[in-house]
């Protein structure tokens, strides 16, 4: 495995894999890697002949109140992990390597981008689709692997390189979760204990909608209640959202009818989480 942090060393690396035919699966993450990214790696690994993961805490995915000063970092661990799951090239670049200063041009995805966490997140996304395609540029991938856990991402990721003919094939990969059902998350290190167990409010949350769909309810509304009732019982919970959507488009639905995405965000104390589920009526 080589670690490669400047943008000339990856672009010689990606150079000799493409004078040899091979091709590149890609995991982008930013880091303080749990096994679901690791799940990711492994599946790129499965399907390609190189595996380039990315490593970056892009700073212009937060907003000016969030928490990219705090973002748990640990380089050491995120190496061991790329090793085991059988990367061949960590790209670890510094923000002043991706954003040299007088860095001025942004992808923005119309539409898909203010609904879910983009209503509560303004321009996250602008900083996902920018950063993402930077390094989609630079590692050229024929696949690129993201988690169904961001499920608005998956869908946005999608629409841009539909849109923009990018040429690289999207492959959604499943919520790998605890065994007590929380969805992994780099995030989950903010909780203290207490509210660890109050975030399985989320999980929860969602097998409720998926046995009321299996039980045969349709009504949205009546789902969305249950499940704001069962999220309000975790005392340090503040709810964003519970929201009920097309998986492609977004848009939101009425009825359980074919595949909904439910996606929930809940604040736990000051950490705030994401977790979806897709339920077919
Ligand atoms: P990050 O949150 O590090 O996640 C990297 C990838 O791992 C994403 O595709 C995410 O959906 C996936 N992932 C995270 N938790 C998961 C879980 N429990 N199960 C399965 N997959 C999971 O998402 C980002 O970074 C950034 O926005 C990025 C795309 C790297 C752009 O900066």
């Amino acid at each position: 495995m080589v670690t490669v942090r400047k943008l000339e060393d990856l672009k010689r690396e990606i150079k000799k894999v493409k004078a040899n035919n091979l091709s590149i699966g890609f995991v982008p993450t930013m880091g303080y890697l749990h096994d679901g990214h690791k799940s990711l790696m492994e599946r790129a690994r499965k399907e390609n002949d190189v595996v380039v993961a990315s490593i970056f805490v892009n700073p212009i995915q937060f907003g000016p109140n969030e928490d990219y000063e705090e973002y748990p970092r640990d380089e050491e661990h995120d190496a061991k992990v790329c090793m085991e799951a059988g990367c061949d090239i960590v790209f670890m670049p510094q923000a002043s390597e991706m954003y040299p200063d007088g860095f001025c041009t942004y992808v923005e995805v119309s539409g898909l981008t203010e609904v879910l966490c983009g209503a509560a997140r303004p321009g996250h996304f602008k900083g996902v689709c920018t950063v993402v395609t930077k390094l989609f540029n630079l590692v050229r991938p024929d696949k690129a692997y993201f988690g169904q856990k961001d499920a608005q991402q998956l869908a946005v990721i999608r629409k841009m390189v539909s849109d923009l003919a990018l040429g690289i094939e999207i492959v959604g990969c499943p919520i790998v979760r605890e065994a007590d059902g929380l969805a992994m998350s780099s995030r989950n290190s903010y909780l203290s204990a207490d509210e660890r167990q109050q975030a399985l409010v989320l999980s929860q949350s969602l097998n409720i909608a998926e046995k009321l769909v299996r039980h045969g309810v349709r009504d949205v509304t009546y789902i969305r209640n249950e499940m704001v009732n069962h999220i309000g019982t975790a005392k340090s919970a503040s709810l964003e959202y519970v929201d009920f959507v097309d998986p492609n488009s977004l848009m939101p639905v009425e009825k359980i009818e074919g595949e909904v995405l439910v996606a929930v965000a809940v604040k736990i104390g000051k950490t705030r989480l994401i977790d979806n589920k897709v339920v077919t009526g």
